[in-house]
């Protein structure tokens, strides 16, 4: 008999027996969030000995799926990683040269453009003068044209600083980082809304009774949190293991998702590109992962199942992570090339707006004529109430009230009017 035992991670503990008979022993924590953890470390441990499709535990949603945290432990190129030096990255003018047709749309992609230096937000620059009043606090942003001014005054005490950087392309928001002069950086407690055209608190930071104007204003993020910040919202923020703040590079751009290309570069320059069979072209494509895997690729800064449950995320809110509400769909079963984010999506583009253009993805699983009988290929029933436009009905625009705005909700499902909105 085979006896395995794996604790390394966590509280877990597994213990498997027999080929191809799994028992599972897994020692309960109190917590719901322990029990979380357990779960998401017995996959982590099993997942080394069934392939990830192949392996079904009951009652277990998004069977397959890793932290955030735990791809980064594994070898290999992951988004949002720490690069050994910043000498490896090529930029994405270079990869132009020879991928000129994904860089010419790339480039225009909210992913690519959504950090700039404040003092060049189009946002600011047209609203020269922005002002909100709350508690007895009044917040102003006054942009010239260098400078975007933050203060904040309770009529006896004012403070400024120019803002350092703009988070956000302002689809839904935009959010504002500045130092002070001890070097450190702060986050500005309100931020810009394109659907209110106008500052408000920003999302999960309002505070009710400020015990001052420096509280009002800003609040301190660490140096943890700004490499995390800046890992989702640039590339190569950090080399090393240190944010590195004058070699970053604005916005989402090719070597975020790809990895450091200068080797890469050299390698196709050499010609080792147009030779037959090369399996190393020096360059990380994500087309070959595995659907659980690639879902978890874009959750690297869209937030993984495994990251939105372990932050505790809960309700409405837990839209903003199309990964998590995307395997939580029936559809999604235990993975399938068929429903990854790319199936919709191509980061190289613009996102696509007319629903009618998704139909072909649904259609690959779903029999449409009413009565049709599904088969393995399609295993999806058919709709009784139409045959197009299916997103519309079936991934319903969801009201996040911290971010005043509608996001997309990935659980594909049938919408029943006045329901309790299913986690
Ligand atoms: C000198 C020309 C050249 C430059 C510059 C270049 N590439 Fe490539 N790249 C190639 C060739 C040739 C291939 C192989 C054929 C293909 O897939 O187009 C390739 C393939 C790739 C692939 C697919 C790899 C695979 O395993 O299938 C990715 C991803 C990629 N390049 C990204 C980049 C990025 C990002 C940059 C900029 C950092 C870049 N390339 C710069 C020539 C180049
Ligand atoms: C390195 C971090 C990162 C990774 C990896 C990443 N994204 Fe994003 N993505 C972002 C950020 C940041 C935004 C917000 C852009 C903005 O300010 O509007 C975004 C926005 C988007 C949008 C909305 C675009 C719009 O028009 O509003 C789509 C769609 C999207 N990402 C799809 C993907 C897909 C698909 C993948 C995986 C192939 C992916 N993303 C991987 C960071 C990332
Ligand atoms: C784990 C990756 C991650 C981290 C960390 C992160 N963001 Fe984001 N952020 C995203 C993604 C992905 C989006 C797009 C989807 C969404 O709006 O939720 C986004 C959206 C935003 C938006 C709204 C942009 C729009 O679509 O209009 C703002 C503003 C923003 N982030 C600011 C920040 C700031 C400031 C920090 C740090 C204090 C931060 N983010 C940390 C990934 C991240
Ligand atoms: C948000 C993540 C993301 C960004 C940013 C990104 N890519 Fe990609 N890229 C992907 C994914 C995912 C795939 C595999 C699936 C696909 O083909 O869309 C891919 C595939 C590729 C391929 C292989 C194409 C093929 O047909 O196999 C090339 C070449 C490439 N990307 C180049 C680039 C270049 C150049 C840039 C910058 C201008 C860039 N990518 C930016 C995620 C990204
Ligand atoms: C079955 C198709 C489908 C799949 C699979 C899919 N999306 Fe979407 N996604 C959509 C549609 C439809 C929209 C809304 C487009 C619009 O605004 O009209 C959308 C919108 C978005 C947006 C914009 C913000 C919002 O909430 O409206 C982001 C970001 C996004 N998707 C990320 C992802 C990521 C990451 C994945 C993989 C986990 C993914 N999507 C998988 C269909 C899909
Ligand atoms: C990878 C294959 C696949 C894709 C792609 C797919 N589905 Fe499904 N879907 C299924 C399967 C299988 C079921 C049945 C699950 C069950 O009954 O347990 C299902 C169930 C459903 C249900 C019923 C869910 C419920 O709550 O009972 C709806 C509605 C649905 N799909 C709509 C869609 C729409 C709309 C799209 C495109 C945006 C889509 N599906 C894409 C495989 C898929
Ligand atoms: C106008 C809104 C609307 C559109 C568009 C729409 N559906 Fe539906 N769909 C519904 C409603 C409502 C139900 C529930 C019907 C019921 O329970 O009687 C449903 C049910 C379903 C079911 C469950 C069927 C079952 O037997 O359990 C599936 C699967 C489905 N739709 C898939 C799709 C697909 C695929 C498309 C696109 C080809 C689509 N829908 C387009 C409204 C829509």
């Amino acid at each position: 008999m085979l006896a395995l035992r794996c604790a390394l991670r966590g509280r877990s503990k597994i213990e498997m027996s027999g080929i191809g008979t799994f028992i599972l022993s897994i020692t309960l924590p109190t917590s719901s969030q322990g029990w979380n953890t357990t779960l998401r470390n017995a996959w982590l441990c099993l997942r080394w000995f069934v392939p990830a499709t192949a392996f079904a535990v009951q009652g277990v949603t998004a069977v397959g799926q890793l932290s955030t945290g735990d791809h980064l432990a594994e070898p290999g190129f992951w988004p949002t990683q720490s690069q050994p030096s910043r000498e490896d990255f090529a930029g994405t003018d270079a990869c132009s040269r020879c991928h000129a047709s994904k860089t010419t749309t790339q480039i225009e992609t909210p992913m690519a453009r959504n950090l700039v230096p404040a003092a060049a937000a189009e946002i600011l620059h047209s609203h020269r003068s922005l002002t909100f009043s709350i508690g007895g606090f009044d917040y102003q942003i006054d942009t010239g044209t260098n400078q975007a001014e933050y203060s904040v005054t309770n009529g006896n005490q004012r403070i400024s600083y120019p803002l350092g950087w703009a988070f956000g392309t302002g689809r839904v928001a935009q959010s504002y980082l500045f130092r002070k002069e001890d070097g450190s950086f702060y986050e500005a407690r309100i931020s810009y809304f394109s659907s209110l055209k106008a500052l408000n608190f920003t999302p999960w930071r309002a505070v009710s009774s400020p015990s001052g104007v420096q509280e009002a204003m800003y609040r301190p993020v660490g140096e943890a949190e700004l490499e995390r910040c800046f890992s989702c919202h640039s590339t190569a923020s950090s080399a090393g293991g240190r944010f590195d703040e004058k070699h970053l590079i604005p916005g989402v751009t090719c070597e975020a998702c790809h990895g450091p290309g200068l080797n890469h570069i050299k390698a196709m320059d050499a010609g080792i590109g147009s030779r037959p069979k090369t399996s190393n072209l020096e360059i990380f494509n994500p087309d070959g992962l595995l659907p659980s895997d690639s879902v978890d690729f874009c959750g690297a800064c869209h937030g993984t199942f495994w990251d939105t449950k372990l932050s505790g995320t809960k309700g409405v809110s837990t839209t903003r992570s199309a990964p998590y509400r995307l395997v939580t769909s029936k559809c999604w079963g235990n993975g399938d090339p068929r429903l990854t984010c790319t199936a919709c999506h191509d980061p190289h583009k613009q996102l696509e707006t007319d629903a009618k253009a998704y139909d072909a993805v649904c259609r690959s699983c779903h029999v449409t004529s009413p009565g049709e009988k599904t088969t393995i290929r399609h295993p999806g029933a058919a709709c009784p109430k139409a045959t197009s436009n299916c997103t519309s009905c079936h991934m319903t625009k969801t009201f996040i009230p911290e971010m005043h705005a509608n996001f997309t909700d990935h659980r594909i499902r049938v919408v029943k009017p006045g329901e309790v909105f299913p986690e």
